[in-house]
């Protein structure tokens, strides 16, 4: 299936993401044009629709290294859970909640929304191989990384270099949305809220993974600095205003620790 694109400058006209892109073991490169006579490169797969230069936060430039990258999953996200928890959270069972949670079905439509190298988008892709899964950052160094490992694992994906305060898609489009850790990245989480809703189905599934407000003195005393690298955090009441101000409602939750893991369904 071709994906259709919502063209970044102009909301009539659209773009067709041609399905081989989202083969990734074989390299596809070319030209993306839309309706309205623009042109938007594809290369090495990553359809690049980011189009407005914004400053980013220390948080976000630190994504753009190659070297954070390359050591992004291996070094930290497969631990991330325990170590942020202090408690065993093997990453398999991060997986299973979040395709438990996401009930990815055959034919469905999934975006993960500030994907690094696409960890939620590989395991959705995997245990639904008839869904068709879709990836955006606005980290070009991320998305090689997780067009490299997705490559490796014979997983085939949609990935685009997009801002998600401003999403390259038309509303409705998604059946479930994923997010994993990028809501306390955000410079303007409401407003990637709001994309969000706009772009998922009505009752869609939404996955999200994100840290609380610490209570404990060391948790405040870490948090602090990582606030101004652009970190934020908030408290689940706080969490779950946000959720539902921008359409959605909690349908499942629980943290550990610091780590919120929340089942939001689109209302
Ligand atoms: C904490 S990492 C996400 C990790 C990933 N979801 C996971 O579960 O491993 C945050 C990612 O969001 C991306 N990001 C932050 N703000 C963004 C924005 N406005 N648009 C697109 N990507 C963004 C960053 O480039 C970074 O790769």
């Amino acid at each position: 299936m071709d994906l259709k694109l919502r063209a970044p400058d102009s909301d009539q006209h659209s773009i067709l993401l041609p399905e081989a892109a989202s083969k990734l073991s074989e390299p596809y490169s070319g030209t993306l044009t839309s309706g309205n006579g623009k042109e938007y490169v594809i290369k090495s797969n990553i359809a690049d629709l980011f189009t407005k230069k914004h400053s980013y936060s220390l948080a976000q430039q630190s994504n753009h290294f190659g070297i954070t990258a390359s050591v992004y999953e291996d070094l930290w996200r497969n631990q991330s859970i325990s170590i942020l928890t202090g408690e065993s959270f093997p990453i398999e069972k991060e997986k299973e909640l979040l395709t438990d949670w996401l009930e990815p079905k055959p034919g469905g439509l999934y975006l993960d929304v500030g994907c690094s190298t696409a960890l939620y988008a590989r395991t959705v892709k995997k245990i639904s191989a008839d869904s068709s899964v879709a990836a955006i950052d606005f980290s070009r160094p991320m998305l090689s990384e997780a067009r490299k490992k997705a490559a490796k694992e014979s997983v085939d994906l949609y990935l685009i270099r997009a801002d998600a305060r401003e999403m390259p898609f038309f509303a409705g489009t998604f059946d479930g949305l994923m997010m994993g850790g990028t809501l306390n990245e955000l410079t303007d989480e409401l407003k990637v809220l709001y994309e969000c809703r706009r772009v998922i189905k009505k009752d869609g599934l939404f996955f999200m993974m994100h840290l609380l407000k610490a209570g404990s003195i060391a948790g405040k005393l870490l948090q602090g600095p990582a606030g101004f690298g652009g970190l934020q955090f908030w408290t689940i009441e706080e969490s779950n205003a946000l959720f539902e101000r921008a359409g959605f409602k909690v349908e499942d939750q629980f943290n550990k620790g610091i780590v919120c893991f929340t089942k939001l369904k689109a209302i």
